[in-house]
């Protein structure tokens, strides 16, 4: 399963691509206004920036609702760098866009997903990633990962190529479920990845270890 980090924060960025395991990154337009990015043109430095910082695939969110009005920018963002991913809404403008961006060969990332239909479209329009919130169906009672097991099973039935992004992700036992039911990809906080490190009998264990190296030394 490839790691993703949904933030803007660089240094949060930063510090996951230092430990050598970070595949890419997902922003949107909230998590840029959260950095305090606005404009124009700070909006694609800072995209640039974030290229420069990680290796992999990097999500930037168009923000027109209209086709014409996702091309325009979703072209405009792709010309930015080639690691650049474009993310559209999962509305009907955005399916067809995605299938607009499919053709050109520009690598895109299907957002605001909430159902396997949705996905199915997404699919269907050749959307490089399809993005279900996990976190935001839990949130109002639904269960999240249902829906990643759901579009699993329908994109291997057809074979489907588009990679499933497990997004909203929002703490590590969701980043565990997404690998057990063979996600593609998640995208969550930094918190959620560092969460893996942790276990007491590792530390515990750790300084057993230590204090014993340090007797016989
Ligand atoms: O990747 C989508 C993500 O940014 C949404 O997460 O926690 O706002 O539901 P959240």
């Amino acid at each position: 399963m490839k790691f993703f980090i949904d933030t803007a924060n660089l240094d949060q960025i930063k510090e996951a691509q230092d430990m050598g395991i970070l595949d890419g990154v997902t922003t949107n337009p909230s998590l840029m206004a959260k950095e305090g990015i606005t404009g124009k043109d700070n909006i694609l430095k800072h995209y640039l920036d974030i290229c420069e910082a990680v290796e992999g695939d990097v999500s930037a969110e168009v923000i027109a609702v209209d086709f014409e009005g996702m091309v325009k920018e979703g072209e405009e963002l792709a010309a930015l760098h080639p690691q650049i991913v474009v993310k559209v809404p999962m509305i009907r403008e955005g399916v067809k866009a995605i299938r607009y961006f499919s053709s050109k060969n520009i690598k895109t990332n299907c957002t605001l997903v909430f159902s396997s239909g949705q996905a199915l479209l997404a699919a269907k329009a050749g959307a490089t990633y399809v993005s279900p919130f996990i976190g935001r169906l839990d949130d109002i009672g639904f269960d999240g990962m249902e829906l990643i097991e759901e579009i699993r099973l329908i994109y291997d039935n057809y074979a489907f190529e588009t990679e499933i992004l497990a997004a909203s992700v929002r703490h590590t036992r969701h980043l565990i479920a997404c690998a057990q039911l063979g996600a593609d990809v998640m995208t969550g906080p930094l918190s959620a990845i560092s969460g893996l490190l942790n276990h007491p009998l590792t530390d515990k264990g750790l300084a057993q270890f230590l204090a014993d190296h340090k007797k016989g030394n």
